[in-house]
């Protein structure tokens, strides 16, 4: 089969190293790919916006099956670009992704179905958005309706703070057309976790739980990132709640969406919190998580080319996992999230029984450089979290000193068992 992966993110290359490793893959395209792909996939210099070219290029060169990595491009309608092409997508319409761009749109589908989540108003007037605050009291918590790149959401520890999110949001404008709407929810406390799924429809074939760990730096200090470290299974979770959660969260949502016209047929990915009342939803998105893919598809023992497939046509990808643990941590650029110099060399660190997956570097004659935030994820597989964090930290030692590095020290420590 000729495979097209559409992205150049750390979850896009961790698709790819899978994807490489099936028997049935002859060629592998990414669009537009990144640097640490290039032994793995072909990279075709079209962007992840240019549906015609995408399309233009699928049918020339025969591709037989194209995965759709990152959420702007489900948004756009890419994937409704494709289906009406007559060609073979892996990745929501338009319609069916909406349960990410609009957390609006997601609560509305959540309380009409059942699904438990935190309590909620939506608003586009400040004034009333600021009197249902002070009804509620903090903390609270005030959400952009759309896509705002993971900066969207504001925990407010008083009133005050939440009252200005509102006026940032929907009076100053803080994220365009994507704050034109807020949400307000109520704060909910306990360990979150990560569910992605395989869907088509009503079918819904679950993945391993991950843990993200979203904050910049060590005790879960500093600004949200886009994912600093994962690990996978997430382990503070009963096999009791993991049902409750695939049963009344995944599959309720799945059928929901397919009640109301929107089928979903990709990677549901809930972001959900461990309450005393049991697992609740944060937020959905249409896509496979990052860096929670990084950590989650190494465990799947299935032939991934194969499982989506599978999923499309409607069978049981009878889905297999390693009884082993696996965890990643993420080597940004200092400065990150905030502004970062480009262009560093990255030192050579040894490999042994880790794997990198790539999201922000470049190829140079004798190396990489960097051209991302987050430059790249250094993984392993073990039998135990203790082992799979203490072979990423030791190949990690080579980036410790370096001033224009940093990493979690603390990924998965939390949770880690003895
Ligand atoms: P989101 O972008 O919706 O995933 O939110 C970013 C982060 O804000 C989440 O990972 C949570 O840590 C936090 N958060 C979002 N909603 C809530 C909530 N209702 N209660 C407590 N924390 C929340
Ligand atoms: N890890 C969170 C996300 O992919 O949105």
């Amino acid at each position: 089969m000729k495979v097209l992966v559409i992205g150049r993110g750390g979850r896009e290359h961790s698709i790819v190293k899978k994807l490489a490793s099936s028997t049935q893959v002859e060629t592998l395209f990414a669009a537009p790919g990144n640097a640490g792909m290039g032994e793995q996939a072909v990279r075709v210099q079209i962007q992840e916006t240019d549906q015609e070219q995408l399309v233009a290029f699928a049918k020339e060169n025969g591709v037989d099956l194209t995965i759709i990595g990152p959420e702007n491009p489900l948004l756009d309608g890419l994937a409704d670009c494709f289906i009406e092409a007559g060609l073979k997508v892996f990745g929501p319409t338009k319609a069916a992704a909406l349960i990410e761009g609009s957390k609006h749109f997601a609560k509305q589908l959540m309380q009409k179905y059942d699904i438990p989540t935190a309590d909620y108003q939506a608003f586009t007037d400040a004034e009333k958005a600021k009197v249902y605050i002070r009804e509620q009291g903090a903390p609270i918590v005030v959400k952009a309706d759309g896509l705002a790149a993971g900066k969207g959401v504001v925990v407010a520890e008083t009133v005050e703070i939440a009252c200005e999110a509102v006026e940032d949001m929907l009076l100053e404008g803080q994220f365009g057309e994507a704050s034109r709407e807020i949400v307000v929810e109520e704060f909910l406390q306990g360990a979150e976790f990560s569910l992605m799924a395989f869907v088509n429809g009503k079918n819904v074939y679950p993945m391993l739980t991950a843990q993200d760990h979203k904050r910049a730096f060590d005790g879960d200090e500093g600004p949200n990132t886009g994912g600093m470290g994962a690990f996978a299974p997430a382990t503070h979770l009963s096999w009791e709640d993991y049902d409750y959660a695939v049963e009344s969260i995944l599959e309720k949502t799945a059928s929901g969406l397919v009640a109301e016209g929107r089928s979903f047929t990709g990677i549901l990915y809930a972001g959900l919190i461990q309450t005393d009342a049991g697992p609740k939803v944060i937020e959905f998105n249409a896509r496979f998580g990052d860096p929670e893919t990084q950590v989650v598809l190494p465990l799947l023992t299935n032939d991934l080319v194969q499982v989506l497939t599978d999923v499309l046509e409607g069978k049981n990808p009878q889905l297999k996992w390693f009884e082993k643990a696996c965890a990643g941590v993420v080597v940004a650029s200092a400065g990150y999230p905030g502004s970062y110099e480009k262009g560093v060399r990255l030192p050579e660190w040894p490999e042994e029984d880790t794997f990198a997956i790539h999201a922000g570097t470049e190829a140079v004659d004798d190396g990489y450089v960097t051209s991302g935030g987050r430059v790249l994820l250094v993984g392993t597989m073990a039998t135990t979290l203790d082992k799979a964090l203490n072979a990423v930290y030791s190949s990690l030692t080579a980036f410790d000193e370096h001033e224009g590095f940093f990493f979690r020290k603390d990924i998965g420590k939390s949770f880690q068992t003895k």
